[in-house]
């Protein structure tokens, strides 16, 4: 399936933004309402989540096209267990899916690296295969750097960083800029954007210690719907208060 090169600019967002400054180098994505969308339509949660999983591809396409350099997608939350087993099984499919040959070989002319935050482990052995497979395939692209956080909790996240900081640390040892080495996500920078559609407003314990200076822009849209002129309404958002602090 191709799903770069899409062109769905509707109208003038894009030429409002300042492209030389005060742009997010790292958006992160609560994509959030895949059943909302698809009650709205009398069809499965399972239909929206399909759904999803085309918006997500797409959303990776525009945010490459648009030259930003990170993107960390909510895509499984340590709470999402306790949704019944079916929908569980599905959204775990769809993963695999993503991580098939033809997408990977897009992601690579495209130079986009994958990573996953979260603990992984809890996934079947053939999920984690495919996702360890994807990671090392990309592992020496350049371009965007795109975090799926599966099975990921932002308690989770500090506990884990805990463990592991107290085995190689002193207590004096351990700062602020020590510790965040320790979170899945490691080096990368925190977000600069938080994005989350479907009309709520909750953090829902996504990226608890790495948002702690991020802007959110929420939107109504649920994810299916997510689209271009939403990125550069959110892009545009952040400029326009950045540029007023
Ligand atoms: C987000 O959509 C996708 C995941 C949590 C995997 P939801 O499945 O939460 O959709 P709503 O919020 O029920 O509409
Ligand atoms: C947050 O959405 C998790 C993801 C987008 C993967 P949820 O729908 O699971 O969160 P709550 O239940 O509304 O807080
Ligand atoms: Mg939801």
């Amino acid at each position: 399936m191709k799903w770069f090169g899409l062109n769905r600019t509707r109208n003038g967002l894009k030429s409002k933004i300042d492209w030389s400054s005060h742009l997010p180098k790292h958006i992160a994505i609560m994509m959030d309402g895949n059943g909302r969308w698809a009650k709205r339509r009398g069809l499965p949660r399972s239909a929206g989540h399909y759904a999803g999983m085309q918006t997500m591809r797409q959303t990776i396409s525009m945010c490459h096209k648009n030259g930003i350099e990170s993107l960390t997608l909510y895509a499984f939350s340590t709470e999402n267990w306790k949704r019944p087993k079916d929908e569980v099984d599905y959204i775990i499919s769809l993963v695999s899916e993503f991580v098939q040959e033809t997408n990977v070989r897009e992601l690579n002319e495209n130079n986009i690296k994958v990573f996953f935050i979260g603990d992984i482990s809890k996934f079947p052995e053939v999920t984690q295969q495919a996702m360890r497979k994807v990671v090392d395939e990309t592992e020496e692209n350049t371009g965007l750097k795109v975090y799926f956080a599966m099975n990921y909790g932002g308690k989770s996240d500090i506990i884990q960083a805990v463990r592991s900081i107290v085995k190689t640390k002193n207590e004096e040892e351990i700062t602020e800029e020590e510790f965040e080495q320790f979170l899945y996500t490691g080096n990368n920078p925190c977000p600069d954007l938080l994005i989350r559609t479907s009309g709520e407003k909750r953090l829902s314990n996504f990226l608890l210690w790495q948002s702690a200076h991020t802007e959110l822009w929420f939107t109504d849209e649920m994810w299916p719907d997510f689209n271009e002129e939403l990125l550069y309404a959110s892009i545009l958002d952040y400029q326009n208060r950045k540029k007023r602090a």
